[in-house]
């Protein structure tokens, strides 16, 4: 699968085989992560790898889907020094990962829905980091497809703004 197909096929997947993730499909997508770029190269970046259970569930306010992902990945930023492209250079890894992922036949689903503190006191994580996401990770146990998005000749314009 090229990126062109890992674009096109990549879709939120909310349910998952109890299937494990192979330890080295793992590192592939760690390494998505480490190669991708950030502002001034600052690499600011933690993840957590977890298999989530009822703790995260609930600190995901309560989204039980989750549940059933053999792994999510916690992505971390140190606002003291990324600010403020933190959540940009978090952004852009995850998206890396995502379609590394997508390649390796894995779904995923971001979550921003979470409380912070209580993510931060399962995992560990000091008070002045971040918390800007979590991806699930895992073989999905549905078939679909990308949410319809806008079409291409109303997102973009020539030289002049137009909405
Ligand atoms: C920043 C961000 C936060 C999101 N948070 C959640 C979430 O907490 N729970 C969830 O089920 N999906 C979440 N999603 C997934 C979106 O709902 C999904 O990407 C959107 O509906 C489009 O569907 P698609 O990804 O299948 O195209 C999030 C996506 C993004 C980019």
């Amino acid at each position: 699968m090229n990126v062109s197909e890992a674009i096109q096929n990549r879709w939120s997947v909310r349910a998952y085989k109890d299937a494990p993730v192979a330890e080295k499909d793992l590192l592939l997508l760690l390494e998505a992560a480490r190669l991708s770029p950030s502002a001034r190269n600052r690499q600011h970046r933690k993840y957590v790898v977890t298999h989530p259970g009822p703790a995260l569930v609930e600190a995901c306010n309560g989204q039980s889907w989750i549940g059933t992902a053999p792994i999510a990945i916690v992505g971390i930023v140190d606002p003291s020094v990324a600010s403020p492209w933190d959540v940009a250079d978090l952004s852009i890894a995850f998206d890396h990962m995502v379609l590394q992922a997508t390649e390796l036949g894995l779904g995923t689903c971001w979550i921003g829905a979470f409380d912070e503190s209580k993510v931060k006191d399962l995992f560990a994580i000091p008070e002045d980091k971040k918390v800007v996401a979590i991806l699930t990770v895992g073989y999905p146990d549905t078939t679909g497809s990308h949410k319809k998005k806008d079409p291409l000749d109303a997102i973009w314009t020539w030289d002049t703004y137009a909405w």
